[in-house]
């Protein structure tokens, strides 16, 4: 079992959070202490002149850990761009540091820890350094949240072979329906595709879900967090 994973997407907007959030429930029923990070944000909106940023309370509901919000996002911008220009508008500096040393505090903490990125791998979070660099500084295995459609092959090899360039392990592949796309015929014929080039499992095909209470929600994803668990 990992203490850390990072999930990450071959775009925004592809259902990381939802994965996250679906997983992290799971694997707490399953009885696991699980702790959720987030350490940029961009796009938050502002209520009462502070930044609130969405997802990493998404994230914190499901996980119901009390941490300061610092330690779980230490970075939250307004403006809805990657977090390097982000920081570099907002006139902040971005310290890596602060970063790591919050994640490891929380992953001492907690059996397994989850961290959600900001877009896709090869995102800048601070300069020139990429989400692909602190997921190898930290030493992560990644889990990739794409879309399940027609487009998705290119995209999702392409994150596959990025990260393993840099020696990153790949535990396998989430096709997640955001958009509702339904089961067209590259909907049925993607996974298979996405698993021999790839070489990698695709761990969970997750449906649209309109409603989340639902039995079928449940055991999608605790098929998904056992997947998860098994993976060494
Ligand atoms: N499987 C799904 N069923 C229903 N809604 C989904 C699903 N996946 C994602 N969504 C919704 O799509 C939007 C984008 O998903 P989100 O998890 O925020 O993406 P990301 O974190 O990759 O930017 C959110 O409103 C989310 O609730
Ligand atoms: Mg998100």
């Amino acid at each position: 079992m990992h203490k850390g994973i990072f999930i990450t997407g071959t775009d925004t907007g592809v259902g990381k959070t939802f994965v996250a959030v679906g997983l992290i429930t799971a694997l707490k029923k399953l009885g696991y202490s699980v702790c959720p990070m987030k350490p940029v944000e961009t796009g938050c909106r502002s209520l009462n002149g502070r930044l609130v940023p969405a997802d990493a309370l998404k994230l914190i509901c499901a996980a119901e850990v009390d941490e300061p919000l610092n330690s779980i996002n230490p970075y939250r911008f307004r403006q809805p761009v990657a977090p390097a220009v982000a920081a570099d508008l907002e006139g902040v500096v971005i310290n890596r540091q602060k970063i790591f040393s919050a994640y490891r505090q929380l992953s001492d903490k907690y059996d397994i820890t989850f961290v959600e990125g900001a877009g896709g791998i090869m995102v800048p979070i601070w300069r020139n350094y990429l989400f692909l660099d602190f997921i190898k500084d930290l030493k992560l295995p990644v889990v990739i949240v794409a879309r399940p459609g027609l487009g998705t092959i290119n995209h999702t090899l392409l994150s596959i072979e990025a990260a393993r360039n840099r020696g990153i392990k790949v535990l396998g592949v989430v096709l997640n329906d955001a958009l509702k796309t339904g089961n067209d015929i590259s909907v049925k014929t993607n996974p298979q595709v996405i698993e021999h080039i790839g070489r990698i499992p695709v761990m969970g095909k997750v449906a649209y879900f309109k409603n989340t209470r639902t039995y079928t929600y449940q055991k999608v994803f605790c098929q998904f967090a056992e997947k998860i668990l098994s993976c060494d």
